[in-house]
């Protein structure tokens, strides 16, 4: 038996001593990391970019006079400009990737180079690990290098630990260091705000440092998305150029230093903000940074994007490969009024429209002091006595009697000072002992650091499983940030805290996932929104905006699209903006589908059409949700937006295509399709049209090559403002 595990390990792991000079190749289907073990016993990163059919040729990419890279052996000028983790207090002279002070108080750190094993996970996935130590203290770090073969990812984390007596205190701990080298770099960054979520912004990174970051503590992205493109050379386009997408799967403060030096050479460090977090680590213990997501594509962001979705949908994104719930939500309709009837005949709208379910949103629970509006009740979920004296069971029972789904809205990690929980609990909140409560939304953020915190929230969900037949889903909402936080928990250690509120806030949902495996759960956080790859280990979807004027919605639609997969991305048809039913369910379409609108307010022909766009919504979900995603026309660059999603053998399509608010008659052009079969012949017909409305697609059923769809292209859209137009095009 001993034998056998022995030859086990010998196979899957191949631990590896390279010596001097050797290279150590991270691989995918199409790129390449290589790093490479200087004289010096250090570890640099000499490539990084598209890969090469012949993997002996990387080592020339590191020979001396290359205009590429240079290992000297001597001039810190040039050894460590490329260093894969650069540390501080020696003779590194850009952006570490780790900072500490040792037990002496010597504020130094030297990484040499010990040994690294490939371990092949399965046919798609492997891991490398390579194993770096101080030589005159026991600190050990290990640079881990997760790879996903076609879908063109590396996931780079690093793990920190010491054997000092004492604690060391950290100050910088990055996931990831990559180095770049070209001529011209240009950062397409996304910023946010309430109700203008994931806007785009591209520009050229001049000399120093660019940060983008967050100090937010909790729903961290408010004002910056922790994703970003780099290009190289030139911007790149949706087809063309290099392009690097990444993004930090962590759900507090996060931070990318983008630092080019007096070289012109770029370093990317990535991972938790550092910002007020300086860490105690005790012996013994490790210190996981969490992982940096990156792809690089030589044929622009769409491919990067496509690389991030294909990954995301197997591996980021919890169920990505299942079905989603289309569902009418009441929050637009009714606010924090309703009763348990009120409640109940809007299931029947949701049956009415064909939606799988109805989720209830905020204002059902309280009752010393209800939830009739945003002040009060935040923390005591337990329904809300005058408005449903039946309690959320009877609502369980009444929509399985109306045969649609029952999900219900929380916002566990948040409080009201006018609650139960709060008089009983007042030390369970982050505020600081010796100043005013600093309000926003009139509350309060809980101390996800306290283990009792943490127990609590998480029976919140247990609580609300256990009643009857538990719920279908919940739409898990945060409508605040942290401001003048301070943990009662945390006592002398405050600088923990954005810390240990993330891992606090991962741990209850680790044990949410492990015990309720199948609940899917949207994220949500009122303007701003709240996304990364953190949380989506835990959540099937996202709430990307409360701004739901389409006009607004496809910019920032648009802007998600670049990381996330349509079937994680919610997207409700409401009564914001003026613009016909229609043109709103359009737009909903291109993401997941949800209705939160008034369904008896509806005119018989709008009620009809959103019927049968239901309907054709279910037909065509799995083409939206697993397709490949082509972005046409940009409405960053046009009065229109168009985009498309293809499935995987090509067979079946569906564009769309939304015309703004152009000014005059645009005479738009035609559209080149793509990522279809040039071979194959596909008819091309509208759907989703009004009731006695007629196509805008002139040519609406004709039969077209797959060749003539992708060089000639077609007129997809009308030139009238508040326009929409969606194709589904079949292979015949
Ligand atoms: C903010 C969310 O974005 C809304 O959809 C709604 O759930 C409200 N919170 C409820 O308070």
């Amino acid at each position: 038996m001993k034998r056998l595990l022995f030859l086990l390990t010998l196979i899957i792991y191949s631990v590896m001593e390279a010596q001097d000079g050797a290279l150590i190749s991270i691989e995918t289907e199409t790129s390449a990391l290589v790093l490479k073990v200087g004289k010096n016993k250090k570890l640099y990163q000499t490539y990084f970019g598209t890969r090469l059919n012949n993997g002996s040729e990387y080592e020339f990419i590191s020979k001396e006079n290359t205009k590429k890279f240079v290992i000297n052996d001597g001039n810190p000028l040039i050894d460590l400009r490329h260093s894969a983790y650069p540390t501080f207090g020696t003779n590194n002279l850009f952006e570490p990737a780790i900072r500490m002070t040792h037990n002496d108080g010597n504020p130094s750190l030297e990484l040499e180079y010990q040994s690294y094993s490939t371990e092949k996970i399965d046919e798609n996935t492997a891991e490398t690990i390579i194993k770096l130590k101080d030589p005159q203290y026991p600190v050990f770090v290990t640079l881990h290098y997760k790879t996903f073969h076609k879908e063109n990812i590396i996931e780079s984390w690093s793990e920190i630990q010491h054997q000092e007596k004492k604690s060391v205190m950290l100050y910088n701990y990055a996931s990831s260091a990559l180095h770049l080298d070209a001529d011209k770099y240009w950062l397409t960054q996304f910023y946010s705000d309430v109700v203008e979520e994931m806007r785009m912004e591209e520009s050229q990174l001049t000399r120093g440092s660019k940060v983008i970051d967050s100090k937010l503590g909790v729903r961290t992205n408010m004002f910056a998305a922790p994703s970003f493109f780099l290009s190289l050379n030139s911007k790149s386009g949706e087809n063309t150029g290099e392009v690097i997408a990444g993004s930090i799967a962590w759900s507090g403060n996060f931070k990318f230093t983008f630092d080019i030096d007096n070289n012109n050479e770029l370093r990317i460090i990535s991972g938790i903000n550092e910002f007020a977090s300086e860490y105690n680590l005790e012996p013994g213990t490790v210190f996981k940074t969490p992982s940096f997501i990156y792809t690089f594509s030589n044929q622009g962001k769409g491919q990067a994007s496509r690389n991030l979705h294909d990954w995301a949908r197997k591996h980021g994104l919890k169920d990505g490969e299942k079905p989603r719930l289309t569902l009418l939500n009441n929050w637009e309709t009714t606010f924090f009024d309703f009763d348990q009837t009120k409640l109940s005949n809007m299931f029947e709208d949701a049956k009415t429209l064909g939606v799988d379910m109805f989720l209830l949103d905020d204002g059902w629970f309280g009752n010393k002091h209800p939830r009739s509006g945003s002040t009060s009740g935040l923390g005591d979920w337990q329904a809300t006595k005058t408005k449903l004296p039946d309690g959320i069971g009877f609502l369980m029972q009444k929509a399985k009697e109306t045969n649609v789904k029952f999900g219900i809205w929380i916002e566990p990690e948040m409080i009201n000072e006018k609650s139960e929980l709060y008089e009983k609990h007042p030390d369970w909140v982050l505020t600081l002992p010796n100043r005013e409560k600093s309000l926003y939304r009139t509350q309060l953020v809980l101390d996800l650091c306290n283990p009792k915190v943490q127990d609590f929230v998480f029976k919140v969900v247990d609580d609300i499983m256990q009643t009857e037949s538990g719920v279908a889903f919940f739409k898990w909402d945060c409508n605040r940030m942290m401001t003048s936080a301070y943990s009662n928990y945390l006592k002398n250690q405050q600088s923990h805290l954005f810390i240990e509120y993330t891992k606090g806030l991962y741990k209850v949902l680790d044990k949410i996932k492990s015990k309720y495996p199948n609940l899917p759960m949207m994220l949500c956080a009122g303007g701003g929104g709240r996304v990364d790859y953190g949380l989506l280990n835990y959540f099937t979807e996202f709430w990307a905006s409360d701004n739901t004027d389409p006009f607004d919605r496809i910019f920032i639609q648009w802007g998600y699209s670049n990381f996330y997969p349509a079937l994680a991305v919610c997207n409700h048809v409401t009564s914001m903006g003026n613009q016909s039913i229609k043109f709103r369910t359009d737009v909903a379409m291109m993401g997941k589908l949800g209705f939160d609108i008034h369904v008896g307010g509806l005119k018989e022909d709008e009620l009809k059409y959103t019927q049968e766009a239901v309907a054709n919504y279910k037909r065509l979900s799995p083409v939206i949700w697993k397709g490949d995603l082509y972005r046409l026309v940009s409405p960053y660059e046009d009065s229109r937006a168009v985009l498309m999603y293809v499935n995987e053998n090509k067979t079946q399509s569906v564009l769309f295509s939304y015309t703004l608010h152009p000014l005059t008659d645009p005479n738009y052009g035609l559209v080149k399709l793509n990522g279809l079969d040039p071979a194959k012949r596909y008819q091309v017909k509208e759907i989703n049209i009004m009731p006695k409305g007629k196509a805008v697609f002139e040519e609406s059923g004709t039969v077209f090559s797959g060749d003539f769809l992708m060089k000639i292209g077609l007129k997809v859209s009308s030139s009238k403002g508040e326009n929409s137009v969606v194709l589904e095009i079949t292979e015949i």
